[in-house]
């Protein structure tokens, strides 16, 4: 049985290789840091914090939870001033220079995949502060770790997930969690922000209870959580800034349940006036505040166990010339492409071995 903290010994790119024990032992782990333990786990260890596109608060709880546990930060906050973006340096060629500076990695990259395709490149660490649009696990994490805070448990909760469901990374994420606790799900969105196909398939394969709504009225009542996320703008395709913004306002909270929180990964923009702030349903800026404690958890898991053997996780993939990954932010436009042939319950298909986003046969 692979345990833990061998399954961390390359960092985390996803949580679809934890199971639900995994995850309740990190956010118990997570907890001890929130109630004060500080182990100098970190101490003379140097941690890169590789950060190509904007951040505030994955970034800054990164940093000042490697500095709580003792390590050192090296690292950028844009990547406009390295060689990569001046002197058309490669990212493979830039990681391997800076795996040679530090224990491990933490970044954040515009592209659907790029967080795969470091941890592929390096033997240290990676941990994926959000790759595009795909994935943000430790996002993830702190929002469990605040469900589970607010609610007692995680499993059956009645999740409602409201706003741009179709491009937020922190979405991909909780829905790969959301299906381990057999949570309840409502998708409160306009239609072209719903999740995918590709995604809504999975969730069935997987026998998970969901609901679609276009608004918030009918779906308030029921939830125990409404989590929700900005309009990606900046991930459009076809730039369109004129796109509606789905609101939750204090009068749709009258029809809430007592113990309804509403998180957001953070930063809002319309989607929450700030009056919401003043009632005991908005739970965002104690969310924000977990992210320390969790991010805390995971690297003293990660360093703490030295002695565990690092192994790479061999994945098959499929012949390459046949196949093709249509989406346009996927890092396999910049490397060799790769794919791989997943089965979900029975059905079997090919995706992106980077983006996970179906492949299209050549
Ligand atoms: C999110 C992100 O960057 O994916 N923010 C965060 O990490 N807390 C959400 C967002 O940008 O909307």
């Amino acid at each position: 049985m692979t345990t833990l903290a061998q399954k961390l010994t390359n960092g985390l790119i996803t949580l679809s290789g934890l199971d639900r024990e995994d995850i309740l032992r990190i956010l118990r782990h997570s907890q001890k840091f929130k109630d004060g333990y500080t182990p100098k786990s970190l101490e003379n260890r140097i941690v890169a914090s590789l950060f190509f596109e904007a951040s505030t608060r994955t970034r800054l709880s990164f940093e000042s939870a490697v500095q709580r546990l003792g390590g050192q930060v090296i690292g950028f906050s844009e990547a406009s001033n390295t060689s990569l973006a001046s002197k058309n340096e490669s990212f493979a060629d830039t990681l391997e220079i800076i795996a040679g500076y530090c224990d491990a990695v933490v970044m954040r990259h515009p592209n659907d995949g790029s967080a795969q395709l470091a941890q592929d490149l390096l033997s240290i660490p990676i941990l994926n502060g959000g790759d595009g649009t795909h994935l943000h696990p430790t996002q993830t994490l702190l929002d469990l770790f605040s469900i589970f805070e607010t609610q007692g448990t995680l499993a059956g909760i009645h999740l409602g997930l409201m706003g741009d469901l179709r491009y937020s990374r922190t979405i991909q994420s909780l829905l790969e969690t959301a299906v381990m606790f057999n949570m309840q799900l409502s998708f409160i969105s306009d239609d072209d922000f719903q999740p995918s196909q590709q995604q809504l398939d999975w969730l069935k394969a997987n026998n998970v209870t969901f609901s679609l709504h276009n608004d918030i009225h009918n779906a308030i009542a029921e939830l125990d959580v409404l989590y929700v996320t900005r309009l990606q703008k900046e991930r459009f395709v076809n730039n369109s800034t004129d796109v509606q913004n789905l609101i939750v306002t204090t009068d749709d909270l009258r029809n809430a349940k007592n113990n309804l929180k509403i998180l957001h990964p953070l930063p809002r923009n319309e989607e929450i006036p700030n009056d919401v702030d003043d009632t005991p349903f908005a739970y965002y800026f104690q969310q924000a505040k977990n992210g320390l404690f969790v991010r805390m958890a995971l690297l003293d898991l990660i360093f703490s166990n030295k002695d565990v053997p690092r192994t790479k996780t061999q994945t098959d993939l499929v012949a390459a010339n046949e196949w093709r990954c249509g989406n346009k932010r996927c890092i396999s436009h910049q490397c060799q492409p790769a794919f791989k042939r997943i089965n979900v319950h029975g059905q079997t298909s090919v995706i992106c071995y980077y983006c996970e986003q179906n492949a299209t046969a050549q």
